[in-house]
């Protein structure tokens, strides 16, 4: 783990201060009222108590409650509280779309919001599109066209993919779309750019913009 040589903290423990300054902000705002030369201590920020909160969503159509530290990502509280491995931690900085999931039919960084932040959502993983034996046309389609090597960013490659198409279908533009006031096309140029979140380092590009457009119905 990664230490400050100044402080001597490790990075999970500015983490964890940084968490806590806010409640502990208010707390020393009403101390500094009565003792205004009382100055916070670092430790003070160190030792206190994260908070816990309920949340209720739908995870695949399966209604979960969960009990967990409001600094609890979606993306930890699937893998780590519910088991679901399928969506991946590749960057955990929203730079690289491996752990892309759906909420409420509308893909985001899964890693990037906290799950106390979608009490009554929907939310889709990889597992809740399709299972081996009878997979989502898109899975299907990645495997009839390679488009995945090691398979670790895949589960957010083909969420991504699916949500893409529904993006497509509902007109909603993107960067390199010309023309924002007619359909946008299924062009590789756009598929390309709105596939862009979803970096694999094992370049299986060109055959998931296969994939896409064999499950859109177009030629690539
Ligand atoms: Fe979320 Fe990389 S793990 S974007
Ligand atoms: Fe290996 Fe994409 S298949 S990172």
């Amino acid at each position: 783990m990664q230490r400050t040589p100044e402080a001597g903290l490790s990075r999970r423990d500015l983490l964890t201060a940084g968490a806590v300054t806010v409640a502990a902000g208010a707390t020393a705002r009403s101390a500094h009222a009565e003792s205004p030369s009382e100055p916070v201590r670092a430790a003070d920020l160190l030792t206190a108590e994260p908070s816990h909160m309920k949340v209720h969503f739908t995870v695949n159509g399966t209604a979960r409650e969960l009990e967990l530290d409001t600094r609890t990502t979606l993306l930890d509280a699937l893998r780590e509280h519910l088991h679901l491995t399928g969506t991946k931690k590749g960057c955990d900085h929203g730079q690289c779309g491996a752990c892309t999931v759906m909420v409420d039919g509308v893909r985001i960084n899964s890693c990037l919001t906290l799950a106390v932040m979608h009490e009554g959502h929907a939310v889709t993983t990889i597992e809740g599109l399709g299972t081996p034996d009878n997979m989502h046309p898109m899975q299907a389609a990645f495997v009839r066209h390679d488009g995945y090597q090691c398979g670790y960013c895949t589960p957010g490659q083909i969420c991504s993919s699916v949500a893409v198409l529904d993006e497509i279908k509902a007109g909603i533009p993107s960067h390199v779309t010309a023309d924002l006031t007619a359909a946008p096309t299924l062009s590789v140029e756009e598929l390309r750019e709105r596939m862009s979140g979803n970096i694999c380092r094992c370049g299986a590009y060109s055959n998931i913009v296969e994939a896409i457009t064999d499950v859109a119905g177009s030629p690539a």
